[in-house]
């Protein structure tokens, strides 16, 4: 475990943090970009109210809900869908780096591209926050052009607390990558911002 990782018991009886739930919600695609470079897996980010790029998800209240139901009310807020999470969906709980006393609880759930679909359009159509805290939700592209464009242009953008951190583990985790095409891009993103 890194650092701030700590476990979900751990994470739970600290009753003076606050806590929040994250998601990265995904799905297998045969979709082809310009009809030739597949896109493999869907997954969705959004871009926040300040600028920055995370997960759908947010502040939850430990004595009044459980994380998972929790997050299935902001994930009604800020996609307008019911998305059900259960502790199966589960991945990390991380002690924020700041502000102080946040924990941050994070989840990966595959759903059908289907489904992800009427995600997206429920978001701009029925979601309270849209406009609002969400502005937009993006895809992820997982695939590296020759010029770098793809993953190494996305992961040069910035992002919220320790998000971009989340994707790239999960990415390597859920093997929605190879290991090899995610290490290129990562180093390919870090050329970009010098
Ligand atoms: P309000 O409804 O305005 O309270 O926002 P929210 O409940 O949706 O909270 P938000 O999603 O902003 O998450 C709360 C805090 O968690 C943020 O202030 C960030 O510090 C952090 N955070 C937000 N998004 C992410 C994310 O995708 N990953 C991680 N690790 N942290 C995040
Ligand atoms: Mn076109
Ligand atoms: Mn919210
Ligand atoms: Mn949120
Ligand atoms: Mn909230
Ligand atoms: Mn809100």
């Amino acid at each position: 475990m890194a650092a701030r990782d700590m476990t979900r018991e751990a994470a739970l009886s600290r009753l003076d943090h606050k806590h929040a739930c994250h998601i990265l919600l995904y799905a297998d695609s045969q979709a082809k970009l310009f009809g030739k470079i597949p896109v493999k897996h869907i997954v969705l980010m959004q871009m926040r109210f300040d600028g920055l790029l995370g997960f759908p998800g947010g502040l939850v209240k430990p004595s009044e809900e459980s994380l998972e139901a929790g997050l299935s009310r902001e994930l009604q807020e800020e996609l307008g869908a019911s998305v059900p999470v259960t502790m199966d969906d589960y991945v990390s709980s991380h002690l924020a780096q700041s502000p102080p006393r946040l924990i941050l609880h994070f989840y990966s759930k595959k759903i059908k591209e289907a489904e992800l679909l009427e995600i997206e359009r429920a978001a701009v159509l029925n979601a309270v926050d849209h406009g609002l805290e969400v502005l937009g939700l993006t895809r992820v592209p997982l695939y590296t052009l020759r010029n770098g464009g793809g993953l190494p242009w996305f992961l040069s953008h910035s992002f919220i607390s320790n998000s971009r951190a989340q994707l790239l583990e999960a990415l390597r985790r859920l093997d929605l990558m190879s290991p090899q095409a995610l290490e290129e891009a990562v180093k390919k993103a870090e050329e970009m911002r010098h």
